[in-house]
């Protein structure tokens, strides 16, 4: 049976799209940092309803290293890698310096947006291509964010980040092929989630949304599980170094 590891699987994105592996029969080692009961539940809940192997692991993405140690763990669980989706994101108090105006802007903050989304990237890919390589092969999907393309208040701080992820993205694509690794990322319109929850101005951020969008209304969780899917199937073989844009129309910004 065939792995996912995925990070910040207790709700939101991170949740659907484990759910969604697990529907199609595939073992979920995912992770949490402060909610350990619901991932608990949820461990139980999937392995019972999709008759697989669910398993939470505790990480925080402000230590990538610690990555290294949590694949050591999942090796004594599963037999094997197959898929790795970064996916977690750091909020509250992390993200102060790195979340707001540019004039507010402080190193520390950025950097924190910078390691949680970039270097835990690059920990967690790294790791997870070792174990590929040894069974003929993989697929690694970072999630991305549209804020690098449209501006979005506050947002400097992941928007660049983000920007970041993508590119690096396509190095470790152009490396990573040769063991027949491809690598994408999936980059999300607002997402009705705790994440955009935590905006200061999400109900305005919503309203223009739903006016924006040719669908009018935010996109949810399922909306971008879907595609993590479809790029970790064999569909989508010849697929890799890309960004895909799922954003219910709402860069092009319709305002009929
Ligand atoms: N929401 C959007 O509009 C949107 C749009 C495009 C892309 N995205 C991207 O999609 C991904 C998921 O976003 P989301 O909106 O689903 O987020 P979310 O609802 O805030 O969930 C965040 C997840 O990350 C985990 N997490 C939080 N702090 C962590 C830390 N320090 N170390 C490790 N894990 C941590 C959380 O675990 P606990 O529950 O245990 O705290 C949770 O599982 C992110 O990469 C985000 O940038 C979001």
């Amino acid at each position: 049976m065939k792995t996912l590891v995925i990070s910040g699987a207790t709700r939101g994105i991170g949740k659907a799209i484990a759910e969604r592996f697990a529907k199609e029969g595939i073992n979920v080692a995912f992770t949490y940092n402060s909610n350990e009961e619901v991932a608990k539940i949820l461990e139980k809940e999937w392995s019972k309803k999709y008759n697989i192997k669910a398993k939470a692991y505790k990480l925080n993405i402000l230590e990538p290293q610690t990555y290294k140690d949590l694949f050591k763990q999942i090796d004594e669980d599963f037999d094997r890698v197959d898929f790795f989706i970064s996916n977690a994101i750091i909020s509250g108090r992390a993200v102060v310096g790195g979340f707001g105006p540019f004039m507010r802007l402080k190193p520390k903050g950025i950097c924190n947006i910078f390691t949680a989304t970039v270097n835990a990237f690059v920990v967690g890919a790294q790791e997870s291509a070792k174990r590929m390589q040894k069974t003929g092969g993989g697929v690694i999907l970072s999630l991305s964010s549209t804020g690098n393309l449209v501006y979005t208040p506050n947002y400097a701080g992941h928007g660049v980040s983000k920007a970041a992820v993508e590119t690096m993205v396509k190095y470790a694509a152009c490396e990573l092929g040769k063991f027949n690794i491809r690598v994408n990322a999936i980059s999300g319109g607002p997402i009705d989630t705790d994440a955009l929850r935590a905006f200061p101005n999400y109900e305005q951020i919503k309203a223009e949304v739903e006016k924006i969008s040719p669908l009018n209304r935010m996109g949810y969780p399922e909306d971008l599980a879907g595609m993590a899917y479809f790029l970790c199937s064999e569909e989508a073989s010849w697929i890799t170094g890309q960004t895909f844009i799922i954003d219910g129309g709402t860069t092009f910004g319709c305002k009929e």
